[in-house]
């Protein structure tokens, strides 16, 4: 776009009945992040760009997550529902203000590029009053159709209103519309509600722009960049398309995936050269991978760092504030959280390393476990540089094992161990004890344990 500033109002004070949940519509996920994020995401941006989002009233954790993403954000909230032009008129203080162009897009078509819009607000530049975006739908029911004569739009006409005719038409409205910014709350305001749903139709723009004497355009894109999400059958769908964007994505920035279409990857994940991936591995939000890492089969990961040549899994659980160094080999049937592990160090067998700090090239045996929580808060044990966890060892936290300190299998850990000491104890029954007599003196104290 050459220098022209934007106005973004983004629909979403929709209650989603159709999805049957109690979260509003546009805060479901796709590839780890909402709908609304997607859409933002897409959405022009940067010197020029005003963003608006409209939330239906008693959302504001849709308000809250427009600003995550967009802090300079604008919200309003659409007390009533009466329809999607209604809702754009909402934002009225922020139209009022103006933009060389409007862009009204929906909160639940969480696949749009910033391509499109960039596609869709060209004819405006040539003088167009409104561009409407357009798609050949596989099956057109429920959506607007886009009545043509020619290569001019006439009317957009939805389900309840269309003629059989008319409903054959497979030429859909994807919802999102570029006008014409000095001309949009004039098109707007003129949009009455005389059809079925007696609904003010932001779709009815057209027949206005026609009245007004001016020129409508379509610009067509692939279904597949415009599917709306109404319901889990099509939020599915939706993530079915952004799963197989992400692998290519993947793909061809040299991730190695023997079988890339059981790999899940969240829409924010990073990775470094060399990456192998296998199959089965699921990848949540917040994930960086670093160079020459290896994340095995059956792995779940969310807002972990991987560091370079680190080995994790198969059926590995990283979970968030998981941070590996370089080389941390993580083996199979170990979770970890909240947990730093420093270069070379391993965990190789069924553990859990829970709010923890374990240092460079320190060896957890099998079964190790941190015991992070004694029914009332979480604790953090270290583990020094160096050290030797051996086997079915419980590190009952807070503890400190010293760097270079080597602890015998089977050890119940309660006091801290100095660097280089061995120590070597065994389920110290007092301990339990004193651990149980604090539990239950906390519970008559009416404080409830969390788990
Ligand atoms: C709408 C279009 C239809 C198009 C389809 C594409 C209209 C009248 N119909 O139908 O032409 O083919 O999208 O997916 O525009 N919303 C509000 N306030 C309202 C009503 C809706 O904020 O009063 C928001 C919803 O949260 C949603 C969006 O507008 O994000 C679209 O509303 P929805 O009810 O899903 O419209 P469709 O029936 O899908
Ligand atoms: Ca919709």
């Amino acid at each position: 776009m050459t220098g022209r500033t934007s106005l973004t109002i983004v629909l979403a004070a929709g209650e989603g009945t159709r999805m049957r949940s109690s979260m509003p519509k546009v805060l479901h996920p796709v590839a780890g992040q909402t709908l609304l994020a997607h859409v933002l995401g897409a959405a022009p941006q940067g010197a020029g760009a005003v963003t608006a989002v409209v939330v239906g009233p008693n959302h504001e954790q849709v308000a809250d997550e427009a600003r995550r993403i967009r802090p300079d954000a604008a919200t309003f909230i659409q007390r009533e529902r009466l329809g999607t032009a209604h809702a754009v008129l909402a934002a009225r203080e922020a139209l009022a203000r103006g933009a060389d162009d409007l862009l009204v897009v929906f909160g639940d078509t969480p696949l749009i590029s910033a391509a499109t819009f960039a596609r869709l607000r060209a004819p405006l530049e040539n003088g167009a009053a409104l561009a409407v975006l357009g798609f050949r739908a596989a099956d057109p029911t429920g959506y607007g159709r886009l009545v043509v004569e020619g290569d001019r739009l006439v009317a957009i006409r939805e389900q309840a209103d269309a003629t059989p005719a008319e409903r054959a038409i497979t030429l859909c409205n994807a919802g999102v519309m570029a006008f014409d910014g000095r001309r949009a709350l004039e098109i707007i305001e003129k949009i009455g509600h005389a059809n079925a749903k007696g609904e003010y139709y932001l779709s009815d723009a057209v027949t206005v722009v026609r009245e007004l004497g001016l020129e409508a355009v379509v610009i067509e894109t692939s279904e597949d960049e415009v599917r709306g999400i109404n319901t889990k059958a099509q939020l599915a769908e939706a993530e079915q398309v952004m799963q197989a964007r992400l692998r290519k994505a993947a793909l061809d920035a040299g991730v190695t995936m023997i079988a890339p279409e059981t790999v899940y990857l969240a829409a924010d994940t990073t990775f470094g050269n060399d990456v192998t991936v296998e199959p089965f591995v699921v990848i949540g939000p917040g994930v960086s991978i670093a160079d020459g890492a290896v994340i095995h089969a059956f792995s779940h990961l969310v807002q972990a760092s991987v560091g370079k040549n680190a080995s994790v899994g198969p059926y590995a659980r990283l979970r968030p504030g998981t941070s590996l160094g370089e080389g941390v080999k993580i083996g199979n049937f170990v979770e970890t959280k909240a947990a730093t592990l420093e270069a070379g160090a391993k965990v190789s067998h069924l553990s859990y390393i829970g709010d923890a700090h374990v240092g460079e090239g320190a060896n957890v045996g099998a079964g190790t476990i941190t015991c992070n929580y004694d029914g009332f808060s979480k604790h953090r044990t270290t583990i020094g540089a160096g050290a030797f966890v051996g086997s079915n060892s419980s590190l009952v936290a807070p503890v400190k094992i010293g760097s270079g300190a080597y602890i015998g299998s089977g050890s119940v850990i309660t006091k801290d161990v100095p660097d280089d000491a061995l120590a070597v104890e065994r389920s110290p029954q007092t301990n339990r004890e004193g651990g149980a007599a604090r539990y239950r003196e906390m519970k008559t104290r009416d404080k409830k344990p969390k788990g």
